[in-house]
């Protein structure tokens, strides 16, 4: 079996990272991680990785100042460096740009703390907790232009107590994440070939 190239972006504690490497040690997993890559020098994700001796990497962000296609450039170069086929998005905490996404169309996923397409964005839990809402989740779907309005791949529902805080529902809901993003990564990797790089000089 041909295994994908998987680059994970992070930007701190990296505990879905970790599921992810974790699943990849399976021989069965269909991709293989190659690059751990962070916007941020000092996420907590970036010492687990090694510790799963993976490839580390940082492009801080704050380097670029506004030149947020600059920063992203730099990654671009990083992942085909690094013959990457497959992203996962994995707590990255910065908006792409369209030019960013369209490069890796197709071949970038991301999970999102919520039932998609209920609450794209932040505080999520806090926002379904304020609806009433008596579920909640997450999902992991394709990253596209509009954050968090891709396709979604797969989902996990938990139940909202009514002593829930939004702190509790995130604690309870990370393991689900952990299971899910996985299993969805597997997925997302059936509808996806190698990415075509040019033969390298050596
Ligand atoms: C997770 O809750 C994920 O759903 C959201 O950011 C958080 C990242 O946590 N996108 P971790 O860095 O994977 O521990």
């Amino acid at each position: 079996m041909t295994k994908l190239r998987l680059a994970i972006l992070i930007s701190g504690r990296g505990s879905n990272m970790e599921a992810i490497l974790k699943a990849t040690q399976d021989a069965d997993y269909p991709v293989k991680p190659v690059l751990v890559l962070s916007n941020k020098p000092n996420a907590q994700g970036l010492e687990i990785a090694k510790t799963y001796s993976v490839e580390t990497l940082t492009v801080d962000h704050r380097t670029f100042g506004k030149e947020r296609e600059a920063f992203e450039r730099e990654m671009h170069v990083a992942l085909t460096n690094a013959r990457i086929d497959i992203i996962a998005l994995a707590g990255f905490m910065r908006v792409l740009t369209p030019w960013f996404v369209r490069e890796w169309s197709g071949r970038m996923v991301n999970i999102h703390p919520s039932l998609l397409p209920k609450y794209t964005g932040l505080d999520t839990h806090q926002r379904a907790i304020r609806a009433g809402d008596t579920h909640t989740g997450c999902s992991v779907h394709w990253v596209t232009e509009d954050v968090d309005e891709g396709g979604v791949i797969a989902q996990d529902r938990i139940e909202i107590k009514p002593t829930d805080t939004a702190e509790t529902l995130a604690q309870r809901l990370l393991p689900v994440e952990h299971n899910l993003y996985p299993r969805a990564l597997a997925m997302a990797a059936k509808q996806i070939t190698p990415r075509i790089y040019a033969a390298q000089n050596c």
